[in-house]
């Protein structure tokens, strides 16, 4: 089997500066992606690791730690980057914390050329702190040659307010092109190949407007709960969690407008402009377009899971919502009047992310009703995870004498087309952010738009205008998701 996708870019030197080295955002994604990009060739021996954390780790025991996070990887340039990874063990409200960054840097300068990349894998408490920091120690600065770079986490704030007092905070240290804010979306390959999809055919963009597109439905479901996160989740919710940057995310690129080129403009340019089309809810609307739910106690795969006000961490009262689902709509001309579904929740049937595009009806259907009772309108199925595919139902005759329809597909299978699976989306961000590619980061007014959509969605929770529907854990959620489909005749919600 040869893989079609190889690896052609290779970062310049640089050192990589991780706040929150110790933590399980690092050992999970970020370690791993630079041991494949390591193995890729997109790393060269030059590229300088340093971790910073408040865990009492020193170089020994953080190159121990990045050889055990990436034991599936071993490979040359990756052992010279262990070998010369450094540790700082540090409050990041201490002077000395900084010190000792800036001396490794200034002993390190002839690998690194001075090029810098601050990843903040930190509690977004943080945040501006160390940058502030940074700028204090004259670490922010970049001239003609260099460059230096700080890429930032969700959430990005807690709301509209507090996303543009953080925004505000982060431009008193860094300038919005230095600032990279990674939703890993983004970096999925399924995500990036909406945009092929719509704007390298000539097929599927004729037909990708309300003149033939009944209505969306955007799914990111996941089976797992809320894992040892319960505390953090309490405050968080599938809202802010979710919806308010991944399900954005696919849907600005899904509905947006072609963009006259797709670079870091043309693209974040006409993401903004899809957002500021979505309709922002009325106090009103409020209870009919969205609904709530968390998860009580079930089975997935066979397992018992407890409800999620038994998990730990979360309280046994909470309120807080595991399941989302609303029926948004995009002020445009190419979408005014088509409802887009979305529905997020956490301990739903099965793990599956995909965007549906269910076609309007025939204008007319010139056989035997008999025959043609289990037609369906056609569907266009971008399955975004797993089992990445684009898969159209449409109907088909059934071989034979009568003329009986039936629902068929046509399917492309990421797999089985490149012969690989699809790379994790922190190698392509951080080699993105490497290079100095911000098409896949997120800008300033995409988030402070997003927010402007989520916060009449928070008020209506605090102001409890939306009750709160439970669904047992291995359902595909409550019963009253169903009703805003049904409630304009748009049928069930699509289950592949
Ligand atoms: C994260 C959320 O942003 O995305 C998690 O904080 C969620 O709660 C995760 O589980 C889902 O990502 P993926 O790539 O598994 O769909």
């Amino acid at each position: 089997m040869t893989n079609v996708i190889s690896q052609t870019r290779k970062a310049p030197p640089v050192a990589m500066v991780i706040f929150g080295a110790s933590g399980d955002l690092t050992s999970r994604k970020l370690l791993p992606a630079i041991a494949n990009l390591a193995k890729e060739g997109a790393l060269d021996e030059r590229f300088i690791l340093i971790g910073v954390a408040r865990t009492p780790l020193n170089d020994d025991s953080f190159r121990d730690l990045i050889k055990k996070a990436t034991e599936a990887n071993q490979n040359k340039t990756l052992d010279t980057i262990i070998q010369n990874a450094r540790y700082i063990s540090g409050d990041y409200s201490k002077s000395e914390t900084f010190d000792a960054l800036k001396k490794i840097l200034d002993e390190t300068q002839e690998l690194h050329h001075n090029n810098k990349l601050f990843y903040l894998a930190t509690v977004p408490e943080v945040f501006i702190e160390v940058a502030c920091a940074l700028k204090a120690n004259n670490l922010n600065t970049e001239d003609k040659d260099t460059f230096t770079r700080i890429v930032i986490e969700k959430p990005f704030g807690r709301n509209y307010e507090t996303a543009q007092q953080l925004d505000k905070s982060l431009h008193d240290c860094f300038l919005e092109s230095q600032i990279y804010r990674i939703d890993h979306y983004m970096g999925k390959e399924t995500v990036q190949n909406v945009l092929a999809l719509r704007f390298a055919n000539a097929v599927f963009e004729p037909v990708w407007n309300r003149r033939y597109v009944d209505n969306i439905q955007v799914t990111v479901a996941e089976s797992i709960g809320v894992e040892h996160r319960g505390t953090f989740y309490e405050t968080e919710g599938a809202l802010r969690d979710i919806v308010q940057n991944h399900v954005m995310q696919v849907l600005a690129i899904t509905l947006m407008e072609p963009p006259p080129v797709v670079d870091a403009q043309g693209i974040r340019d006409e993401k903004v402009k899809l957002l500021k089309s979505i309709k922002i809810f009325s106090p009103d609307e409020i209870a009919n377009k969205v609904v709530r739910g968390q998860y009580t106690a079930g089975q997935i795969d066979g397992q018992e899971v407890p409800s999620y006000r038994d998990e730990p961490g979360v309280s046994k009262d909470s309120k807080t919502e595991t399941y989302l689902a609303m029926e948004l709509e995009v002020d445009n001309f190419r979408w005014a009047g088509v409802p887009i579904y979305v529905r997020t929740g956490k301990r739903l049937k099965r793990r599956v992310t995909d965007v549906v595009l269910t076609f309007q009806k025939v204008p007319h259907l010139p056989f035997s009703p008999t025959f043609s009772r289990g037609l369906r309108q056609d569907r266009l199925v971008l399955r975004i995870q797993p089992d990445e595919s684009i898969t159209l139902h449409f109907g088909a005759k059934v071989p034979g004498p009568e003329f009986k329809l039936q629902d068929v597909t046509m399917n492309f299978s990421y797999k089985e087309e490149f012969k690989t699976t699809p790379k994790d989306a922190y190698e392509r961000l951080i080699l993105d952010a490497l290079m100095g590619d911000p098409t896949l980061f997120i800008r300033t007014d995409e988030v402070q738009q997003a927010w402007k959509i989520v916060d009449p969605v928070l008020n209506g929770f605090q102001e409890d205008l939306i009750p709160l529907a439970f669904y047992q854990a291995g359902t595909w959620g409550p019963k009253e998701a169903d009703r805003l489909l049904r409630a304009s005749q748009r049928g069930d919600w699509f289950v592949s």
